[in-house]
């Protein structure tokens, strides 16, 4: 069975590569290296002792993407490419509707086209809005805070209403709560372009010396310690959902939405903590002003997963930051190393 995984060369999609390859899959990775390094397959291609056919092609170019549908005979597309910072998509909210939102209207005419009736989305908790309670159910009322959030939940619009006109096909929309974490061998990990956003690849940078100290932002949260509760899963459990939606899910017709996270929710500071007992140093840390637009808690409830995917995320946050640690200390400056 052939997989066409767009984005395959990002933090996730590399990740999701390694389980395909490892259970029998053919990968076609589609990327335009906009936010990643081809030296990322080569690592996948290390760890997995197997080789996958890469294409360097922008999603938004329909021939150089049509021709991988016309040399490859796809069975199944995983989506992940797209844009992803949510502060770059509110200065520029046209470029991350066109990117992500046309990118995928070009996979989805050529799927059409092609024949192919299986898609895996990569979706977000960030479709969630605001909620007014946690965990968080699939069926839970969706709204956007952000242009990125609202692309998100535009593609997930789009994909229902064409499964809808096709209805052989296979629509999977995964919902991501926070992956973090690194593939154990320590060959591969999120390389953030810039200044870090997100929390943790932030820390693993204060950690290894390349920045000064963690901000945390918020301590007046009306959660246990003040500080922001989200749910942080481990990116290989989360590549092993894939693998798990593609067994339990190809060929049955219909729109599947299900939430990958742990269920559990940590602090900023349970964060912080983890982290220092992974690298073995106290990270120094600052407490600062809430970030515009962050919520107090978001975690998962993750039953639907397990019960009609038999999948549950296994690894533990001490884990998650062991793995990342191995690999930020290894190549501070991610796949330039
Ligand atoms: P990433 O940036 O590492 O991976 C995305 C990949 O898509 C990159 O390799 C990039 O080069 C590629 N890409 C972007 N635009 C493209 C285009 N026009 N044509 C071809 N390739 C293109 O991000 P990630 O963290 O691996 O995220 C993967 C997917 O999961 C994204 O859709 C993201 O929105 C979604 N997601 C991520 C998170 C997270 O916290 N990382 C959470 C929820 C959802
Ligand atoms: C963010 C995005 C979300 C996206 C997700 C994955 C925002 C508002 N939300 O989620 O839409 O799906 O990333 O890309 O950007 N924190 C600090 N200090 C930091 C960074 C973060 O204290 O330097 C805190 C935040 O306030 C939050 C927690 O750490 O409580 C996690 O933040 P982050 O890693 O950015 O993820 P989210 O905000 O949950």
């Amino acid at each position: 069975m052939t997989i066409l995984v767009t984005g395959g060369a990002g933090y996730i999609g590399s990740h999701t590569c390694v389980e395909l390859l490892n259970g029998g899959y053919d990968v076609v990775v589609l990327d335009n290296l906009s936010n990643a390094s081809e030296k990322c397959l080569d690592a996948v291609k290390e760890i997995t002792g197997k080789s996958l056919k890469f294409y360097k092609a922008d999603m938004l170019d329909y021939e150089a993407t049509e021709k991988v549908f016309k040399e490859n005979k796809i069975d199944s597309v995983i989506h992940f490419a797209g844009l992803k910072a949510v502060g770059e998509s509110t200065q520029k909210p046209l470029y991350y509707y066109h990117n992500n939102i046309t990118g995928t209207l070009h996979i989805l005419d050529l799927m059409k086209k092609y024949g192919v009736k299986n898609i895996i989305f990569s979706s977000s908790a960030t479709v969630y809005g605001t909620p007014k309670t946690v965990p968080i159910t699939e069926d839970f009322p969706l709204s956007t805070t952000n242009p990125y959030g609202s692309t998100k939940l535009f593609i997930e619009q789009i994909l229902t209403d064409v499964q809808k006109a096709n209805p052989d096909m296979s629509v999977v929309l995964l919902r991501y709560f926070n992956p973090i974490g690194a593939h154990k061998s320590g060959l591969m990990g999120e390389d953030p372009k810039g200044i870090p956003n997100n929390l943790l690849p932030y820390i693993a940078q204060v950690a290894v010396g390349k920045l000064e100290k963690v901000h945390v932002f918020g301590n007046d949260y009306p959660t246990k310690d003040g500080t922001g509760v989200r749910d942080y899963i481990h990116v290989v459990d989360l590549a092993v959902g894939h693998v798990k939606a593609l067994e339990k899910r190809t060929d049955v017709p219909g729109v599947h939405i299900y939430n990958l996270g742990t269920g559990n929710g940590y602090s900023v500071l349970d964060i912080i903590n983890a982290f220092s007992a992974a690298c073995g140093k106290n990270l120094p840390y600052q407490l600062d002003p809430r970030r515009p637009g962050d919520i107090a808690e978001c975690y998962a409830n993750a039953q639907k997963a397990k019960n009609e995917l038999g999948w549950t995320a296994e690894r533990t946050l001490a884990e998650m930051c062991e793995d990342s640690w191995r690999w930020q200390s290894t190549h501070p400056n991610g796949f330039e190393d």
